[in-house]
């Protein structure tokens, strides 16, 4: 389910604020009745029509893109900074992100134009894991990592459980590379789950979103995800949230 404003942004018809106008106007219609309220919901199977004409759906769409670092996960930036979207500027779709990378984070994100998609894999009962390297300044103690395995406190609430692997240390540079696995999806999460035990994240890139990778690619590329991939990210979204319920 979607807002009725957002379906016609999405249709390409008018951006979001216009949108909002038109309906407002009352000039939309949703299975035959007029509707001037704007939070209002509709599923893809939901009739709209704008002036008495139904909107054509966009067919959707669904990438994974490799992210470089310096780059906005947004569809717009007000500084003009790079965002997600210019790497898809070929395609007339309006594709957002799933969730977001941090602006220095590079690797994997998916992005689409099917709201409903986004919903359910970005809902927090439906956390897929996602798989981190970070450099790290300094070398983490054992005793750390074992903190962030089990949960640590941040000032918005303690994590889940996390997996943690030391990949490498660099005694004589005092850095350290170390993958970590985690299904929540909170802001920075990663780089403050290091700031709490005294490691600078100095580089972080996303290698795993569930059982997708990187693989093929690189910086700044992307590729569409097979209808298979799409059914798969579902179930497994799906699978989770029946074990979290
Ligand atoms: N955690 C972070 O700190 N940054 C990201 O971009 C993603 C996860």
């Amino acid at each position: 389910m979607e807002r009725l404003q957002k379906v016609i942004a999405r249709a390409g018809i008018a951006s979001r604020r216009k949108s909002e106008e038109l309906i407002k106007e009352g000039r939309v219609k949703v299975n035959g009745k007029v509707v001037t309220e704007l939070g209002m919901k509709v599923s893809p199977s939901d009739k709209v029509e704008v002036n008495e004409i139904q909107i054509e759906k966009e067919e959707p769409v669904y990438f994974l893109l490799y992210k470089p670092r310096g780059v906005i996960s947004s569809v717009n930036d007000d500084k003009g900074r790079k965002v997600v979207t210019d790497f898809f500027s070929q395609f007339k779709e309006r594709i957002f992100p799933v969730g977001r990378l941090d602006y220095d984070t590079s690797g994997l994100l998916l992005l689409t134009n099917d709201g409903e998609f986004a919903n359910l894999l970005m809902h927090p009962k439906n956390e897929i894991d996602k798989v981190y390297v970070a450099k790290t300044k300094g070398i983490p103690l054992r005793e750390n990592l074992r903190k962030l395995e089990k949960g640590i406190r941040l000032e918005d609430g303690k994590t889940a459980p996390a997996k943690v692997k030391l990949l490498s240390a660099d005694k004589k540079k005092q850095t350290a590379i170390v993958e970590i696995a985690i299904h929540e999806g909170r802001n920075r999460q990663v780089r403050r789950m290091f700031e709490a035990i005294g490691n600078e994240v100095l580089k972080l890139k996303r290698e795993r979103y569930g059982f997708l990778t990187l693989n093929g690619l690189k910086a700044g590329e992307a590729r569409e995800l097979t209808p298979h991939e799409v059914k798969q990210l579902r179930a497994l979204a799906m699978d989770v949230s029946k074990k979290n319920s």
